[in-house]
């Protein structure tokens, strides 16, 4: 259990660590970077010993199959994305500790060792098993590299583990008709031998730990899935795959063979740390090892099961580490009202919004976390975004700082005033800004980031209606007595925004509090009522936020809709399955010819039925269609076809049909003729 008065000496904070198959986009920011980043900023303002993790997971099939898609290396894929990610959470001001990578050598020891340790202690099962194997690319199919018909909702094109179009998880035994996305070849079963994480044998600690442990301070997505999943029986769990792309299993008889991903990127906090205490200096195992460190890690809600269970249950079996007293995952963030997707374009790329807006690095974190997808999916939508900017940071915040610091300029020269006399309502003023830092810490600290943002701005708001109410520029020239007063209160206001400021809009803190000359100040000392002092020199004032306009709105709108419509000209129809296979006896049985369309007309009272007179070359006969739809009569007269001649006759609305045109239908269920592309007699065959 989290107990809230427990003392930690050191937190270590990890932040998942995202593929590099592709740039960070608004979703990851929103789920995982902008909250954990909250947290570490404001446990150092609080003088914490505070270590933030960070790092690319390099490995993993999809990345392998990006190469193979673009031509180049894994390696190749991995250091474009790395550095691209990399660079962009740093102008993103995402404070990091130390930014790492899975493909890194120190990665590469770290993680091959702590298998080794598992495998000496004898904490895996050895189990073969029978998978998939492509002989022409001969090499075993990660789940990923097999496709076939999901046995759930027939989706032609589901993975070896999820069908997408249905959700469900699989196992590639479990697809119909089952083809290798290297070849394109039936796959066939062979044998092979991995190791298992005997998941089943934690079962017991696990539901101690979590559900009967954490039931309280373990958010509720996070510990129902974890409940769930515990409720529904721990499987053995391989955790080495046959590729060639990983962390090589550190074993005589383990070529060919990795370990899986979701067992060697966890570990990459671990080697992230070790890389970071290289640099400092600092020695890293107290951060992983020592009771009085608290770990928290910051991930999506996909990856709960590896956060709460997989990864405990190996750090368990190693034996030296100590296990996470929280794990806030947050939900999804979907985009104008559709889901974010990598490979439909349906994104804010990071890289682009902060080449696009530059200087608005915390406008974007600000909504991020004002509608921060904490306990269900939300929403961005771009005129959110703008309405956020101009009504909230705009309209109140950068407003009531404007408006104190440029009257502080005007009547008294920038030079903090001291307060004369306070009256009743200022003391309320001084007193209830002074709980703002605790109220706010407490949100901070149970992992409410929306509801901590709030308060933030609770108290923007505080002394906006405060400087509004006592309107001192109505004031000056009759009592500028009470205007510094107004004024000293108001300015004591701005200096502590200055400072809660920072955990959330890191690039404003810094200019504001440059702006006010107020540097230094911890969580601690923001909860003191006078941070400036009487005869302090301001700076001179500018401008926190800016206006935006529709035009700039309209135009991320418009480049929202291009990319709706490019998605809807892409989409690839999907064949149907092929049916079952027949002998050529069976083909051979249908007697199909070219033929002419002689006479056309609809069928009374329906609306798809056409009668057809065809000149068959055997003769001219009737035939009743269901082409209507598509082709008018008049449109059809000399249409040359296709046609099975042989079908035994059908009765339809009261005329006989003497055989069967031969029409391809689309994925829309469109109709149109299959033709002779040369000018062939009618009757000529049609093998
Ligand atoms: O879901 C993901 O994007 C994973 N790359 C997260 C890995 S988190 C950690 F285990 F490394
Ligand atoms: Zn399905």
């Amino acid at each position: 259990m989290e107990t809230k008065n427990k003392q930690f000496k050191r937190y270590t904070v990890t932040s998942a660590l995202p593929y590099a198959n592709g740039p960070v986009h608004i979703g990851h920011l929103a789920g995982v970077y902008v909250p954990a980043d909250i947290y570490v900023r404001y446990l150092r303002l609080k003088g914490e010993d505070v270590i933030f993790i960070g790092g690319s997971d390099e490995h993993g099939v999809p990345i392998t199959i990006k190469a193979r898609q673009q031509g180049i290396s894994p390696q190749e894929v991995v250091d474009k994305y790395h550095n691209m990610i990399k660079d962009s959470f740093e102008r993103f001001g995402i404070s990091f500790d130390v930014y790492s990578r899975t493909s890194a050598s120190i990665h590469h020891e770290t993680a091959s060792a702590f298998f080794k340790t598992l495998y000496d202690k004898g904490e895996f099962i050895e189990k073969t098993s029978q998978q998939y194997f492509d002989e022409e690319a001969q090499q075993f199919l990660a789940d990923r590299y097999i496709t076939g018909v999901c046995p759930h909702c027939s989706f032609e094109r589901a993975y070896g583990d999820q069908c997408e179009n249905c959700g469900t998880s699989l196992s590639p035994l479990d697809l119909i008709n089952p083809r290798s996305a290297l070849s394109g070849n039936v796959p066939v079963l062979r044998e092979t031998k991995h190791w298992y994480l005997p998941l089943d044998q934690a079962e017991g600690w696990l539901r101690e730990w979590i559900v009967e442990g954490h039931k309280d301070d373990w958010k509720t997505n996070v510990y129902g899935q974890c409940k769930s999943w515990i409720d529904q029986g721990l499987q053995p769990r391989a955790v080495t795959r046959d590729l060639e792309w990983g962390v090589k299993v550190p074993l005589e008889d383990a070529e060919g063979k990795v370990l899986y991903v979701w067992f060697d990127a966890p570990i990459g906090y671990i080697s992230a740390t070790r890389e970071w205490s290289e640099k400092t200096g600092i020695d890293w195992q107290p951060y992983w090892k020592s009771k009085d460190s608290k770990l928290v890690h910051f991930i999506g809600k996909d990856n709960i099961v590896f956060h709460c269970i997989i990864f405990p249950a190996m750090l368990k079996s190693e034996g030296s580490f100590i296990l996470p007293e929280n794990v806030p995952a947050n939900e999804f963030l979907n985009l104008e009202s559709d889901k974010i997707s990598t490979s439909r374009n349906w994104a804010v790329w990071l890289h682009e919004y902060l080449d696009e807006f530059p200087g608005k690095e915390d406008v974007l974190r600000y909504v991020l976390t004002a509608n921060a997808p904490e306990t269900k999916d939300n929403d961005f939508t771009w005129r959110d975004f703008q309405a956020r900017n101009n009504n909230e940071l705009l309209a109140v915040f950068g407003n009531f700082v404007n408006r104190t610091l440029v009257l502080t300029q005007k009547y008294f020269d920038g030079i903090v005033p001291g307060p004369a006399n306070l009256t009743e309502k200022d003391n309320e003023v001084l007193a209830l800004m002074d709980a703002f830092p605790a109220s706010i810490g407490a949100s901070i600290e149970a992992y409410r980031f929306r509801e901590a943002l709030g308060e933030f701005m609770n108290l923007a708001r505080l002394g906006n209606k405060y400087l509004t109410e006592n309107e001192p520029w109505k004031l000056f020239k009759t009592d500028p007595e009470r205007v510094k007063t107004i004024l000293a209160v108001s300015l004591q206001v701005v200096a502590k925004l200055s400072l809660l400021a920072e955990p959330f809009l890191p690039f404003t803190a810094k200019k504001l509090s440059e702006m006010i000359g107020l540097g230094g100040l911890n969580w601690q000392t923001a909860g003191k009522t006078m941070l400036l002092s009487e005869g302090h020199q301001l700076g001179q004032p500018a401008f926190l936020f800016e206006k935006i306009e529709d035009e700039v709105i309209e135009l991320q709108v418009q480049k929202l809709m291009e990319t709706k419509k490019a998605n809807q000209q892409a989409v690839t129809p999907q064949a149907k399955p092929q049916k079952e296979l027949i002998a050529y006896e069976d083909f051979a049985r249908m007697d199909i010819r070219t033929g002419v369309i002689l006479a056309a007309e609809i069928v009374p009272k329906t609306k798809k039925l056409l009668k057809l007179t065809i000149d068959t070359g055997i003769d001219k006969r009737t035939v009743v269609s269901g082409i209507a739809e598509y082709y008018s009569p008049e449109a059809i007269i000399g249409q040359k076809v296709c046609m099975l001649v042989n079908l035994a006759p059908r009765a339809l609305r009261g005329i006989e049909s003497n055989g069967m045109i031969l029409m391809a239908e689309n994925s829309e269920g469109k109709l149109c003729f299959v033709q002779p592309t040369e000018n062939f007699h009618p009757g000529s065959e049609v093998k």
